[in-house]
C-alpha cells in the first residue's frame, strides 16, 4: 500500500504532534493516514505542516482531532453472545467482589453493560474505566444515552434506565459503582489490581510492538487467576507464552504461577 505521506513529512508531523502531548506513533499507519487525511479535508487545511502549526495555537483543534482519530464506536451489549460468556464466568466463579478494568471504554457502554450483570447477579463490584480521550469520558460521566442507545439492552435489564426529558440515564446500581478515568494504555502503568479486565476493539488499531506492550501492562493488572476478555475480533495467539488459558471464547483466564 502507498503512503499517503512521504516518510520524512509523516515523522516530522508525528514529532510535532508528540511534543504537544498527542502520540500517535504507535497506531497503524495506513488507517491513521486515512483518518488524518479526511481530518484535514473536513475542516479546510490544504496540507499537515499547516494543521500542525494551527494546533500549536487552538486547543479546541487538538480535542477535535484527538476525538477524530482514536474510533468510539461502542454500544451496549456489543457482540451478546460474549456477553453471555461473561455472565457464566462470573456466574460460576465464587468470587463475590469484582474489581473491573474497561480499558478503552469509549463512552462507557461496556462497563454499563458489566455493571449491569454483575448487578443483576448479585456480585459486589468496583468497575474503573479509562479511555485516552477526553471527550468521550466526559460524555461516559453524563450518563445519559438515547433510545436508540438503550434499545440494545435485553429487556431483563432495562429497568435499570429512566427517562428524563427525552434522555435515558442509568439507575444508580445496587451493588457496585464505576468511575471513569483519564489513562493512556501506552504510556501509563494500569491504573490497579482487578479480577477482571475488559480491553475489548482497542488493541487491534496499535501497531505489534505497542499491542505487545498493552497486553503485558493488562497482564501485569490481573490477579493470579484474573481474567482478560478480549474483543470478538481481536487475536491474542501468544496467551500460552503469556500463562493464560482460554475460558470461553475471547475470555482468557491468568493461572496462577
Ligand atoms: C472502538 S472503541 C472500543 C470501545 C469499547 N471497548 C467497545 O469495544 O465497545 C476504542 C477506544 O479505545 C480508545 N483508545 C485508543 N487509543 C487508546 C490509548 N492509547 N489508551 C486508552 N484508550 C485508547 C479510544 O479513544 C476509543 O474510545
Amino acid at each position: 500500500m502507498t503512503a499517503a505521506y512521504e516518510d520524512r513529512e509523516w515523522q516530522t508531523a508525528l514529532r510535532a504532534l508528540e511534543s504537544m502531548g498527542l502520540y500517535l506513533a504507535s497506531y497503524k499507519r495506513p488507517q491513521l493516514e486515512r483518518r488524518l487525511g479526511s481530518f484535514l479535508e473536513r475542516e479546510g487545511f490544504p496540507s499537515l505542516e499547516r494543521m500542525v502549526s494551527q494546533l500549536r495555537v487552538d486547543r479546541e483543534l487538538y480535542r477535535r482531532l484527538h476525538t477524530y482519530l482514536t474510533i468510539h464506536v461502542t454500544e451496549f451489549f456489543r457482540d451478546p453472545p460474549y456477553w453471555e460468556h461473561f455472565r457464566a464466568v462470573v456466574a460460576e466463579s465464587p468470587a463475590r467482589r469484582w474489581r473491573i478494568w474497561s480499558a478503552g471504554c469509549s463512552w462507557g457502554a461496556e462497563a454499563v453493560t458489566a455493571g449491569l450483570i454483575l448487578d443483576q447477579l448479585g456480585r459486589r463490584f468496583e468497575i474503573t474505566a479509562t479511555d485516552s480521550d477526553a471527550v468521550v469520558l466526559e460524555r461516559a460521566r453524563r450518563a445519559q444515552y438515547s433510545a436508540v442507545d438503550v434499545a440494545k439492552v435485553p429487556e431483563p435489564y432495562q429497568s435499570q434506565f429512566r427517562e428524563v426529558r427525552g434522555q435515558w440515564e442509568l439507575v444508580p446500581f445496587k451493588l457496585g459503582s464505576i468511575r471513569f478515568l483519564p489513562h493512556d494504555l501506552v504510556r501509563e502503568e494500569a491504573p490497579g489490581q482487578f479480577e477482571m479486565v475488559i480491553c475489548r476493539n482497542v488493541i487491534i488499531y496499535f501497531q505489534t510492538e505497542a499491542r505487545r506492550r498493552v497486553l503485558r501492562s493488562l497482564d501485569a493488572s490481573l490477579v493470579p487467576g484474573g481474567r482478560l476478555f478480549l474483543g470478538a475480533t481481536e487475536t491474542f495467539l501468544e496467551y500460552r507464552d503469556m500463562g493464560f488459558e482460554v475460558e470461553r471464547p475471547s475470555i482468557y483466564r491468568k493461572l496462577p504461577t
